[in-house]
């Protein structure tokens, strides 16, 4: 049976194509779960790919992941930087997490250097794009093979 991937998008990321696009892209939120399916269906992996602005829902689905998941990708986007529970969740959950960002966040403010979620990450993609979810990808199914 295929092994399930979940991935996490974090707040504003329903906006992406509109939202500072100079920054961001103009790809939207839609337009890279499409990708990543393709991607995923080529990996042979099971694909979950959701977004939420609230903090508590993205906890309540990494503690479901637990049971239901093989590896997590995370683009927690502002939580990122703020959210102890974000963290404290992934490292209650005995899988792999990759953490994902559109942008390099440590060419940009200062308070954006901090990454609580890196704290609980195998390992960190960011400055490549929406690409960054296919790396992303094709390194959770190498670290899947690996373990199993
Ligand atoms: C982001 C970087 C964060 O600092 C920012 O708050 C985001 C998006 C990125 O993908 O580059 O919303 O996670």
């Amino acid at each position: 049976m295929a092994q399930k991937v979940l991935i996490l998008n974090g707040p504003n990321l329903n906006l992406l194509g509109e939202r500072e696009p100079n920054l961001y892209g103009d790809q939207t939120l839609d337009d890279i779960g499409a990708i990543c399916q393709d991607v995923a269906q080529k990996l042979a992996l099971e694909l979950d790919f959701r977004q939420s602005n609230v903090e508590g829902e993205l906890v309540s689905w990494i503690q479901q992941s637990r049971d239901t998941a093989s590896g997590i990708v995370i683009n927690a986007a502002a939580y990122t930087h703020t959210s102890v529970a974000l963290l404290d969740a992934l490292l209650a959950c005995d899988i792999p997490v990759i953490e994902v960002h559109l942008t390099n966040i440590y060419q940009r403010e200062e308070f954006r250097h901090n990454s609580y979620v890196s704290r609980a990450a195998t390992g960190v993609i960011c400055g490549f794009g929406a690409h960054g979810y296919v790396l992303a990808l094709d390194a959770m199914a190498q670290i899947l093979a690996k373990n199993s």
